[in-house]
């Protein structure tokens, strides 16, 4: 089973760009033809939040259109970018979200426990899980004990050592990961939110971030940097779960770099 992550596509309305300055909607585009030309099939795609740069309809009619290309279904869930009633508004009709509160939700898709958490804090740049959110996710967890998991958020639930990004991670991130640490099935906790690739262990597991289909954030590790972006390659995660149970992660850059090099 092969699962792609694309996170923080920051879709923005037709005929205007992403901070003024880059075609999300195009690199967008591109980022759902990279996951389209993957050989075998990608059997499922999950977004890890900031879907769109201002939570605006028009901005989820736009990425609605953008993720009505991909061959394989998928599933959405919001960051700080989004706003929580328009993409509730948005999605509603595909049938996997609640239709009201936190965005929260689970589903077995060929075999694989996939779990969406809904950490926004609405107005806010960092995420939180108050202690309903914390029950339902112990909850979730507790109902599926012997299946492979991903669970899925936007914010970084641990620290990054990019001082600006860490301020504004997951705050509940102790407690999501004594959760996590409780259930051994969980394979991944998967992220997105710091716009470049990260792993950690966290919760007894492996968590990890994808990068963005647009800007990364530069890797500014003295503690007093401000942070910034740049137009790094966009790329997406591609999660393969083997039959044998083991779960390989790949880090796929999107675009065109030039011929293939056959080695016989
Ligand atoms: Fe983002
Ligand atoms: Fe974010």
């Amino acid at each position: 089973m092969i699962i792609a992550q694309l996170s923080d596509m920051h879709i923005t309305a037709p005929g205007t760009l992403y901070q003024g300055l880059i075609p999300s909607a195009d690199m967008g585009r591109a980022a759902v033809d990279a996951i389209n030309a993957v050989s075998p099939a990608v059997d499922v795609v999950v977004c890890t939040g900031d879907l769109t740069e201002h939570g605006r309809p028009e901005e989820y009619a736009q990425a609605r259109e953008i993720l009505g290309a991909l061959n394989a279904p998928c599933f959405v869930l919001p960051g700080n970018h989004d706003e929580r009633e328009a993409f509730r508004a948005a999605f509603l009709r595909d049938g996997y979200l609640p239709e009201s509160g936190p965005l929260h939700y689970a589903r077995v898709i060929d075999g694989l426990h996939v779990v969406h958490v809904d950490c926004t804090v609405p107005g806010e740049h960092h995420g939180a899980l108050p202690d309903e959110g914390l029950d339902w996710l112990d909850k979730t967890l507790t109902a599926e004990p012997d299946r492979p998991t991903m669970v899925l958020m936007h914010f970084h639930p641990v620290h990054t050592g990019i001082a600006d990004v860490d301020s504004y991670r997951n705050f509940s991130g102790v407690e999501i990961g004594e959760i996590i640490a409780r259930h051994p099935q969980v394979l991944r906790v998967l992220f997105g939110h710091i716009h470049r690739h990260m792993t950690v262990a966290f919760g007894g597991t492996i968590a990890m971030s994808s990068p963005s289909t647009v800007s990364q954030i530069l890797l500014r590790l003295n503690p007093t940097d401000k942070s910034a972006s740049r137009m790094e390659p966009p790329a997406f995660l591609l999660h393969h779960l083997h039959a044998d149970g083991t779960m390989v992660s790949h880090t796929q850059p999107i675009g065109d770099f030039g011929p293939v090099l056959d080695f016989y």
